[in-house]
């Protein structure tokens, strides 16, 4: 059974009403940013699939690895009624957990969350058809907005995999983990994916791939803001960029602009200007050490379980658990 909480009108009025707000906060800034969200209309959703086929982006392949040796453990370990996973995009990696959950033969339900239509109506239709007496309900939704409740019986599993938390700024994804931590009962699980930290070419390289399809994804946002609020940002008159950040030990996704631009975008009432090399600040893309994460997970009321890394260790997977507030 599959079934996608859907009303599109509303939904469709009230991203553009959000996009309008991120649109004026973040390119009235001294130094102007966009939030990652807006990156994943459908275009940009194929194009973020595109990006983890290249042979620069190993995160997903790495991934992949993890939990392909350590599935069946995650199932042991949770006996999970219910799998919800937040960003979960295509959710093909989730078959290795579906498929072990299933084996394992506790799961019942799963839920896929995602702000991306497309992909969540095209992940969870094809996961329904192939794992029939699964009942799979799709939310469209944004994690970072307050978790109200989370559906289904538990145990509970919730996957947050491909390196999505490394997106958000450090008390972005503390507020993120303690929303989750509100709304799952002690003894829910987490299954937190995150990149490490390596050598600084081999993120600089992941994130500008040499056919340019990151450039074309980076780019995209300013389509997304042309489509909806009649913006006239020319696509080629910025450049994607790509930048290790030491201090913070983050990649920095960018879009610089070549020349003096002014961009009119009526659907926002706001007209912005760029200096010549003036950029964007389109994505940070954090790495971490397992130490940082354990941190993290425990300031937010999780148990570390179990840490794995694929055979080079450049990933991280943890599993980690809901206890009790000291
Ligand atoms: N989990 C998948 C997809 C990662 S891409 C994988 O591992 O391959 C990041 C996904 O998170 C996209 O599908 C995007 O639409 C979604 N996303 C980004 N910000 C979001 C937000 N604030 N709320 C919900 N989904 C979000
Ligand atoms: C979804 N997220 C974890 C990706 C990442 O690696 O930060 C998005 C991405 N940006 C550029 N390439 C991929």
């Amino acid at each position: 059974m599959t079934e996608i909480d859907l009303d599109h009108r509303r939904q469709s009025k009230a991203a553009t009403a959000e996009l309008r707000a991120d649109v004026v906060a973040g390119l009235t800034a001294a130094r102007k940013w966009l939030p990652v969200k807006w990156f994943y209309d459908d275009v940009g959703s194929e194009l973020f699939e595109k990006i983890t086929q290249l042979p620069e982006y190993y995160p997903t392949r790495c991934e992949r690895e993890v939990l392909a040796t350590h599935a069946g453990e995650v199932a042991a370990l949770t006996g999970a009624r219910t799998l919800i996973e937040l960003g979960s995009g295509s959710s093909e990696k989730t078959r290795l957990l579906l498929d072990a959950l299933s084996g394992h033969g506790t799961l019942t339900e799963f839920v896929p969350l995602d702000v991306s239509e497309s992909a969540l109506a095209a992940a969870a239709g094809a996961i329904s058809g192939d794992y029939p007496g699964l009942t799979v309900r799709g939310v469209i939704g944004d994690f970072t907005q307050p978790l109200d409740r989370l559906p289904g019986d538990g145990p509970r599993l919730v996957a947050f995999l491909g390196g999505t938390f490394g997106n958000f700024l450090p008390e972005e994804r503390a507020a993120l983990l303690r929303s989750l931590r509100g709304v799952l009962a002690p003894g829910g699980w987490l299954l937190l994916g995150t990149d490490l930290v390596k050598a600084p070419d081999v993120l600089e390289r992941a994130y500008d791939d040499a056919a340019g399809v990151t450039a074309a994804f980076d780019k995209n946002v300013l389509r997304v803001i042309n489509d909806r609020l009649g913006a006239d940002f020319d696509l080629d008159e910025f450049e994607h960029v790509s930048c290790w950040d030491a201090e913070h030990e983050w990649i920095e996704m960018r879009l610089r602009a070549s020349r003096a631009l002014t961009i009119e975008i009526p659907g926002a009432g706001l007209t912005v200007r760029f200096a010549a090399g003036e950029h964007i600040r389109t994505e940070i893309s954090a790495k971490f050490r397992q130490g940082g994460v354990d941190a993290e997970l425990s300031a937010a009321g999780f148990a570390l379980d179990r840490w794995w890394t694929d055979s080079r260790q450049r990933y991280g997977v943890s599993l980690a658990q809901a206890v009790l507030p000291r």
